[in-house]
């Protein structure tokens, strides 16, 4: 059993709002789908059964773009299940999320840092309403301890941060992806964990930041072939970071 889903009132908390996400963008899919209820079933069904590297392709076919910005978008219970583990296994004492949204990642990494009774993660979030969801669910979730909350475009926010970081998120819009790693990188040490979602599903705005990361000689990389396909780094001398 993964040790996330033994404290109780945190999974309630987060099964709720990993619900909430899934309505949003199934009820966003359906209003975007012009076929019937029936062929909308077996295209959600379809969905589930493909593989992490399908679905962007998948999604893209049948004219379905989820990318609202009021929408939570957050991460799936696997991905968050996988950056809970991350952070128990890893260790990291400071956490740098980029895009929290409603916070569901942030909690997911926060209980671990709870477990290891020490850390703290630095979420950023430039929607007000967000904000306060962040600011609810980590109170909620008796994790506000954890977690530092930047509220604000993160392009800038990051300027006014100091490294180095143990751990980068990144998970705001695939299109800039390679314009705020090129900004963090002086956040960052040798031994920092780099992670990004979004690697299959937002394939194409992605597509910089991969090739990027591809040449790079100071960091190994790869793509991890689940959930939404997901980049998984670590710094490995400091060319030019800290
Ligand atoms: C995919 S969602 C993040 C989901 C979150 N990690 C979770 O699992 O709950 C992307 C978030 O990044 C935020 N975002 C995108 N661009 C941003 C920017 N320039 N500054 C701050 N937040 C940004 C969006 O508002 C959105 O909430």
């Amino acid at each position: 059993m993964n040790a996330m889903r033994k404290n109780g009132p945190l999974a309630e908390l987060l099964s709720g709002l990993h619900r909430e996400s899934d309505e949003e963008i199934l009820g966003k899919a359906r209003s975007l789908f012009r076929g019937g209820d029936e062929e909308f079933s077996r295209i959600v069904k379809e969905y589930g059964t493909l593989a992490p590297e399908e679905k962007g392709k998948f999604l893209r076919t049948h004219g379905i773009s989820i990318q609202d910005p009021s929408f939570s978008l957050c991460v799936s219970p696997e991905m968050g299940e996988f950056l809970f583990n991350l952070v128990l296994s890893s260790r990291p004492g400071r956490i740098l999320e980029l895009g929290s949204s409603n916070g569901v990642s942030t909690l997911y990494f926060a209980e671990a840092l709870r477990l290891l009774g020490r850390g703290t993660i630095v979420a950023t979030e430039n929607d007000e309403k967000k904000c306060r969801r962040i600011l609810q669910n980590a109170a909620a979730g008796g994790l506000s301890g954890f977690i530092e909350l930047r509220k604000g475009d993160v392009f800038e926010t990051v300027n006014g941060l100091s490294g180095p970081f143990d751990l980068v998120f990144i998970d705001i819009w695939a299109d800039g992806y390679l314009e705020i790693f090129r900004k963090i990188e002086p956040l960052l040490a040798s031994g920092s964990i780099i992670v990004a979602d979004n690697m299959w599903t937002a394939f194409e705005g992605v597509a910089p930041f991969k090739e990027h990361l591809d040449k790079r000689t100071d960091i190994v990389n790869t793509t991890l072939d689940f959930a939404s396909g997901v980049e998984f780094g670590v710094v490995l001398c400091s060319g030019g970071m800290a």
